[in-house]
């Protein structure tokens, strides 16, 4: 294929990688963003494949076979639960590429650039070492902490912020030493560059504790992006850069919002130690807070069966316990018995972006039933009787009430203003962020205990 050719293929999957974005924004176009994506990932290869820049076919099919064998093994086996985990383990791998190419890049034997084009080419190379090493532990340490391997608590190493204030500086400082030397010492001053912006993807990460991993995982989601963009820099291939800059700046921007969503600045994430506080199931004064009430599922059947509006808030728990489609069900039965039942999502329920919407909209729940936050806070003073179902922190009244609470100003839905609150989870434990939550011993709360997939079930049963 001439290098024409290529560009144009190029362009077209470009513009297949914006129609996929865009698609992907909204739930009821998600599916045909995703075929988008797919399209263009195929004509990107194809192209890339059928370049004149591929000389050796055998190598590049076995390293696809393998490669591609792994990535379907991998994506048929994972749990929808397992998702964020994966999601960060594919970020690590794009870091690692960066680090990678850029090496390769560097010692490229063909490459003869003279004057400006040589620096701004090891330029290219030193930014695309950086952000790849630091995407690549960042994100490895991401998955740690999502599948629970490493602790969700921040690491707060004494002087940490010096510390982090004190590799950016030295990095600094190495890129001007790398563009003066020779290659001898620039490889070595590349590799201290490279070691040191590993420690600091590690440490990074790992002072980021509790319920601030929504912003990591979106913050990493857009260094992956640039650490490619700087890859297509390096090779300068123009639709890596386009790919590159798509999904680093649409990783900012969820960055953004799951900040906005969670009342947080994004550089006091970044500086790390939410959630170090240890807290206790006490109230603001200190005080006990007394006996939390059990219920049945016999009991919550005719709770719902007695109710007009019913509100369902699903969390991790549902996604734990795959008990979508059993809610899917329970849904159907109350409608039928012409109750109102509607879903309210918090912006950072479950463990990525819109992790409830996908697991709802895989068990055919009606999009018109499912609401946002904002769409419908304001309304659960007016609701008989909202069901919990696995979700803690996103509906925890300390963020509101307890300015010494360590998720305090994160907006919560509010859902201890309805006349009756069930919240169906298996103990007292405390959700991702550790910390106790008050609804639980409110007076208008009752605990059904057990695993959510048994608990709807037999509620659904009851309904019958
Ligand atoms: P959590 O606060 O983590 O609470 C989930 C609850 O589900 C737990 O308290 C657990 O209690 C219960 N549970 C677990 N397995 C269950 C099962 N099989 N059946 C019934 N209940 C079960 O979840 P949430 O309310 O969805 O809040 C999300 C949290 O994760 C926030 O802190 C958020 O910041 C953080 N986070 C979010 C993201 C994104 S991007 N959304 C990414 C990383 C972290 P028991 O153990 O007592 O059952």
């Amino acid at each position: 294929m001439n290098s024409g050719m290529v560009t144009a293929a190029y362009i077209i999957a470009a513009i297949f990688f914006i129609l996929s974005l865009a698609g992907l924004s909204n739930q009821e176009t998600a599916r045909r963003g995703n075929w988008f994506g797919i399209a263009g990932m195929t004509i990107a290869i194809l192209a890339t494949v059928a370049s004149a820049s591929v000389t050796s076919y055998s190598l590049l099919i076995l390293m696809m076979v393998i490669g591609g064998g792994i990535g379907a093994v991998m994506a048929r086996r994972v749990q929808m639960t397992e998702m964020p985990e994966l999601v960060a383990i594919l970020h690590s791998f794009v870091g690692l590429a960066a680090v990678l190419v850029g090496f390769a890049t560097y010692f490229d034997p063909t490459l003869h650039l003279e004057g400006a084009e040589h620096t701004i080419h090891n330029v290219e190379i030193y930014l695309g070492i950086l952000i790849g090493a630091v995407t690549f532990t960042g994100s490895v340490v991401a998955f740690g902490k999502l599948n629970g391997k490493i602790g969700s608590k921040p690491l707060m190493l004494p002087h940490r912020h010096m510390l982090n204030l004190g590799i950016a500086v030295l990095c600094v400082f190495l890129l001007f030493i790398f563009l003066i030397a020779g290659k001898g010492f620039g490889t070595l001053v590349l590799i201290v560059m490279t070691v040191l912006a590993l420690v600091f993807g590690i440490h990074m990460v790992m002072a980021i504790g509790g319920a601030d991993m929504p912003v990591v995982i979106s913050m990493l989601n857009s260094y992956s992006g640039w650490a490619a963009a700087a890859t297509g820099f390096m090779l300068s291939n123009d639709l890596l850069i386009i790919v590159g800059a798509l999904v680093g700046s649409s990783g900012a921007i969820l960055s953004y919002i799951m900040c906005r969503a969670m009342n947080r600045q994004f550089l006091s994430v970044i500086m790390g130690g939410f959630g170090a506080a240890p807290t206790a199931a006490v109230g603001d004064d200190g005080e006990e807070q007394g006996e939390a009430i059990p219920i049945s599922a016999d009991e919550v059947s005719q709770l719902l069966l007695d109710a007009e509006e019913v509100v369902i808030v699903p969390g991790y728990g549902m996604a734990v316990a795959h008990a979508q489609h059993p809610v899917s069900e329970l849904t159907k039965a109350l409608k039928d018995k012409g109750v109102n039942v509607r879903f309210a999502i918090h912006p950072v329920a479950g463990r990525m972006p819109g992790h409830m919407n996908v697991l709802l909209a895989e068990a055919n729940v009606p999009y018109d039933l499912v609401l946002e936050m904002d769409e419908i806070n304001d309304e659960l003073s007016g609701i008989d009787v909202v069901i919990v179902i696995g979700a803690n922190d996103i509906v925890n009244p300390a963020a509101l009430d307890n300015p010494s609470s360590p998720i305090a100003g994160m907006p919560v839905l509010e859902v201890w203003n309805a006349k009756t609150v069930v919240v169906s989870k298996r103990s007292m434990a405390t959700g991702y962020a550790g910390v106790e939550n008050p609804l639980f011993f409110k007076e208008n709360t009752r605990m059904l205990f057990g695993d959510a997939k048994d608990s709807v079930e037999a509620i659904r049963q009851s309904i019958r």
